[in-house]
């Protein structure tokens, strides 16, 4: 994927205040401006509506970091896709390590969100990786493929019409491979071992023949000094940012980086 068309997708978590996450995103749509590459923010559900104000006519999409898949019942601490598109989202990550481990949710739990999302027009980032334990014991492959396997072949017999996914920029379905050992503790993974992780995975995209394409990010403490070299691999079609991701002088550097 050619650099201009990379995306790069901001993973707020629980961080941040109103006025602060509210100066955060007129910075970063300022500077997406003048960047080459696609823009995304996932702030905590009370900021949601007040970047929505911010981004409304931006470049930046904005989206959630979770989503249920039903529009609306008895389902206490949850939010409908919906709820999320009435203020404007266009998309909500799912399947976050941090919601598969502290929080125990299961693949079929996330397989069902990020289908309920799709199902009503909201663009899915859905989260794959290995711990470092399965890391360790070279199950990276194993663990990942089966991760993706499962919510393809599950997209795939889903009742959705897929041909409304063609248009990309509108409504996609990306997958991010987000090794767990290297979220928020700065140790990356090396380029080789992301370039061949994400040679896998497209590889196994491509077995489905979509009438779209499927982009694969690269998260795990991505920052302003790696970004470039993360991005500039040719089987890396974007990156999912945490930490560097709130803080202005980061995310600054790493999108002047795509100016
Ligand atoms: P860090 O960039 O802080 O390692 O977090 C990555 C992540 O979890 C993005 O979803």
């Amino acid at each position: 994927m050619a650099l201009s068309n990379k995306i790069l997708a901001c993973n707020w978590k629980m961080n941040l205040k109103i006025q602060e996450a509210t100066e955060l995103a007129r910075f970063v749509s300022q500077k997406a401006d003048k960047c080459n590459a696609s823009v995304w923010i996932a702030p905590s559900f009370t900021l949601l509506p007040h970047v929505a104000k911010i981004l409304e006519n931006s470049r930046v999409n904005y989206g959630a970091q979770n989503v249920h898949w039903d529009t609306c019942g008895a389902y206490t601490g949850e939010i409908s896709p919906s709820m999320l598109k009435e203020i404007g989202c266009s998309f909500s990550i799912v399947g976050h390590s941090e919601r598969r481990q502290i929080f125990g949710e299961s693949n079929d739990i996330i397989i069902k969100r990020a289908l309920g999302s799709l199902k009503h027009g909201l663009s899915v980032i859905l989260c794959v990786g290995e711990t470092l334990q399965e890391f360790e014991n070279n199950e990276t492959v194993k663990v990942v493929s089966f991760q993706v396997k499962s919510f393809l072949n599950e997209l795939a017999n889903a009742s959705i019409e897929l041909e409304s996914f063609s248009d990309s920029k509108v409504k996609s379905i990306i997958i991010a491979y987000e090794p767990v050992w290297a979220i928020g503790t700065g140790k990356v993974a090396t380029n080789e071992n992301i370039a061949s992780v994400h040679t896998t995975i497209h590889s196994i995209i491509q077995k489905y023949s979509f009438p779209f394409t499927v982009p694969v990010l690269y998260g795990g403490s991505v920052n302003e000094n790696n970004a470039r070299s993360i991005l500039d691999l040719e089987v890396v079609d974007g990156a999912l940012i945490g930490g560097a991701s709130i803080d202005s002088r980061k995310i600054g550097m790493i999108l002047d980086q795509f100016s």
